[in-house]
């Protein structure tokens, strides 16, 4: 319901040693069609991203370069990161980054309270680290290496050698929340979703949680330990606090109890950083824990994660620079359901483009203004009586409305684009079927084809108003071309269908224009 309730949308905050890549843009743009849904429902929302910028793996890149990690955090937020927000057009409301006051300063707070209320204690650690994910992993998380690593342990993610450190740290102690994690999964099954991520997640604690080491000795870039200015935080333990620094926590009370909890969007391979460690850090602050943990799938290349570090990663820019940003975002929800992992290939992107944006949708808005323009000089005209077909095309109009709502209450993104391409597919059968040409050649079918033109605008109108989370550009041409001055982002997405078709429309260019072959492989 547009009911005004606060909704607060993050993504996972990137780590800025390189730049970003396709499936990068994948997690910013599901979050981003997520946030946009919601504020167009009138919801309270907060659209939270950012930059993840201290830590072992982003000080040994600039030490690579030759430059200090702050300078070389700031080069990669102006030069890449923040740039990927407009490549994509990401509409978030706020940008994070790990290295600013606002962070450190709360951080530190956050610790120093654990620390005093008992949470946090000294011990020794060796283990193995893989510095490609920051974290210490378990042997079970190791496979052996192959080709220049053959003979040692690699990390299953990075296909990267781990390090043995063994040091002197402080440790909060997790495995006291073991139990009131495992019966915040059974309380709350949607907690971490998709299904098959929470099945994991609960083995995982059920196996027995230990205490978490969340700090270093042994390199200083990061935030101090606020007693013991001797120990920098644990990168993980620093970043998952972002989601609350960025919105008041230790600063501004109204704002933090107006935004917190979250639903947090994250790659699978992150999801138990935020479905058990970040719950049991708030759960030791006595804070509420996030709204929800949804875990989507990987795009892969070769069957494997895309990834920098692989060489398999994709430029965002490759893909927007020939097809434009609404297709980038529109393929990816679309063609990949969320929750799932998915290939890229572009084949696969140039079919869709050109059946789905290009000639499903674009060239349905093209000709229904277009035959508004020929046939009544530009006014829209007002319906008749409503014939079964007319009445079928409003009742899709509902249905799609309703079924897509749904299906983001549920993060099923995919859903909710398929529930609104059913109207799409509907309206190019019911355009082909009442052959509004036909009609306007014989006079005494001039009510019916009123009728027609009405049910079609009023049905394009909707698919706008929809579609605007998801193709803002295409959406607001489209929302103009039917006589519409104010925005169609604000539109109230959960009454789509009840807009009104009154006015003139003026012309639209093609939506999703031809594409020449050669320059999309
Ligand atoms: N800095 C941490 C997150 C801290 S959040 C408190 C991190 N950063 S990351 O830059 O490595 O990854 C950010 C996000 O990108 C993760 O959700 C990750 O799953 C996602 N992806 C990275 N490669 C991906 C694919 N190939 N496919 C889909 N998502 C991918 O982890």
């Amino acid at each position: 319901m547009s009911d005004g309730s606060s909704f607060y949308i993050t993504t996972p905050i990137f780590y800025v040693n390189d730049v970003p890549h396709i499936g990068h843009a994948y997690t910013e743009v599901a979050a981003d069609v997520i946030a946009r849904w919601h504020r167009q429902a009138g919801d309270d929302t907060w659209f939270l991203t950012g930059t993840d910028e201290h830590g072992q793996k982003i000080l040994r890149t600039a030490t690579a370069n030759g430059v200090t990690p702050q300078q070389w955090a700031d080069k990669l937020v102006a030069e890449a990161w923040e740039p990927l927000l407009e490549t994509i057009d990401i509409s978030n409301d706020d940008f994070i980054r790990t290295t600013q006051e606002r962070h450190e300063k709360n951080v530190q707070r956050f610790l120093q309270k654990l620390y005093d209320d008992g949470h946090i204690y000294t011990g020794d650690y060796e283990g193995y680290y893989c510095v490609g994910c920051e974290e210490y992993k378990q042997l079970t998380d190791l496979v052996d290496g192959t080709g220049e690593y053959a003979g040692q342990l690699v990390c299953a993610i990075h296909s990267k050698p781990v390090e043995l450190l063994k040091e002197r740290n402080y440790f909060f102690r997790m495995s006291a929340f073991g139990q009131r994690l495992l019966d915040l999964y059974e309380s709350r099954p949607d907690f971490v979703q998709p299904d098959s991520v929470r099945n994991e997640i609960i083995q995982f604690v059920k196996h027995g949680l230990t205490d978490l080491s969340i700090s270093r000795q042994t390199f200083d870039w990061g935030i101090k330990v606020p007693w013991d200015e001797s120990h920098v935080i644990y990168v993980w333990f620093d970043a998952l606090l972002n989601y609350i620094t960025a919105v008041g926590y230790g600063e501004d009370d109204e704002q933090f109890a107006r935004r917190w909890p979250a639903t947090h969007i994250v790659g699978k391979d992150i999801a138990r950083f935020h479905a058990v460690i970040w719950p049991a850090m708030l759960m030791a602050a006595g804070l509420d824990v996030p709204t929800q943990v949804y875990g989507h799938g990987w795009l892969l290349v070769g069957g494997e994660k895309m990834s920098k570090s692989k060489l398999t990663g994709i430029a965002p820019e490759q893909i927007t620079d020939t097809f434009g940003s609404d297709a980038f975002r529109y393929y990816f929800l679309r063609a990949i359901t969320f929750g799932q992992d998915g290939s890229f290939s572009w084949e696969d992107l140039s079919a869709r483009y050109q059946a789905e944006l290009a000639n499903g949708f674009g060239n349905l808005a093209s000709r229904v203004v277009a035959m508004v323009n020929r046939y009544f000089d530009g006014r829209i005209p007002e319906a008749a009586e409503l014939t079964d077909s007319d009445q079928r095309i409003r009742d899709t109009e509902q249905q799609a409305t309703a079924r897509a709502d749904a299906a983001i209450e549920r993060l099923a993104v995919h859903e909710a684009i398929a529930a609104v391409w059913q109207l799409v597919d509907e309206l190019n059968g019911y355009i082909t079927e009442q052959e509004p040409w036909a009609l306007a050649k014989q006079p005494e079918n001039a009510a019916r084809l009123a009728t027609v033109l009405h049910t079609a605008v009023h049905g394009v109108g909707t698919l706008a108003i929809l579609l605007a989370p998801v193709l803002p550009k295409a959406t607001a041409k489209l929302w103009s071309a039917l006589g519409r001055e104010d925005a169609v982002d604000a539109q109230p997405i959960r009454s789509a269908h009840e807009w009104e078709a009154v006015g003139r429309v003026t012309a639209l260019e093609a939506l999703f224009p031809r594409i020449e072959v050669e320059a999309a492989s």
